[in-house]
């Protein structure tokens, strides 16, 4: 009995919820639905004498999320090929910079002396980092190693999110100190040095 009441009026209620208006709403106030607007391959008239709205950029303008750095700095690279010099310039600052963040990101596969003797090979024999004083290593431009931090290379992984730019370059300036300490003779060291035998 009572469903007979309540359905035709739920349906006239319900009937004003169509989300689609076909009559020309009456606009009592305009608020911001009527605007001036120019579309964009559309040509003006009246504003610039070559009919488009709007100016282009003035040539070799880069829009902020479109510029990438391409500098040496940045990428290592220079003219495609991997720059054979760090380009910060050495100091005792970056060196100590480099050594903390070695210590930090690379120590736990390579070992704070860069022979990959790190807690990480220990825990997973299979995966075994390289030493970064054998020649090989040696002879890699700055650049190489700038890359192998930012991309990885082949079983290790990329640090390039971990590790900023500033800091690759210091750590590669530290690696190449580690290097020099690890292909010196003892009579190179400072007098007085006592020398610790790696086991
Ligand atoms: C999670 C372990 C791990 C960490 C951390 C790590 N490496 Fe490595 N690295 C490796 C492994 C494993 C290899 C050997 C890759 C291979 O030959 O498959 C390697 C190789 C290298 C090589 C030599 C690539 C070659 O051709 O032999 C360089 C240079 C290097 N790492 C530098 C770094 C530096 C610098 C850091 C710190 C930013 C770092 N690594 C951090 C695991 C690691």
């Amino acid at each position: 009995m009572k469903l007979r009441i309540i359905l035709p009026g739920l349906l006239i209620l319900l009937a004003g919820c169509s989300s689609v208006q076909r009559d020309t709403p009456l606009q009592v106030w305009d608020d911001m639905k009527h605007q001036q607007k120019f579309k964009a391959q559309a040509p003006v008239v009246g504003i610039f004498a070559d009919g488009r709205s709007n100016r282009m950029p003035p040539e070799d303008t880069v829009a902020r999320d479109k510029f990438r750095d391409d500098s040496a700095l940045n990428t290592g690279l220079e003219n495609g090929m991997y720059v054979g010099k760090n380009p910060v310039p050495i100091t005792l600052a970056l060196l100590q910079q480099g050594q903390t963040k070695f210590n930090i990101y690379c120590s736990p596969c390579h070992d704070q002396t860069g022979m990959g003797r790190g807690i990480v090979p220990a825990r997973v024999p299979i995966w075994q980092p390289s030493n970064l004083t054998d020649d090989r290593v040696v002879e890699f431009a700055d650049g190489d190693i700038f890359d192998v931090i930012t991309n990885g290379r082949r079983t290790m992984p990329s640090y390039r999110f971990q590790v900023v730019t500033a800091d690759r370059w210091a750590i590669i300036a530290y690696v190449r100190a580690l290097q020099r300490a690890a292909h010196s003779k003892p009579d190179e060291a400072p007098p007085g040095t006592t020398i610790a035998a790696l086991k």
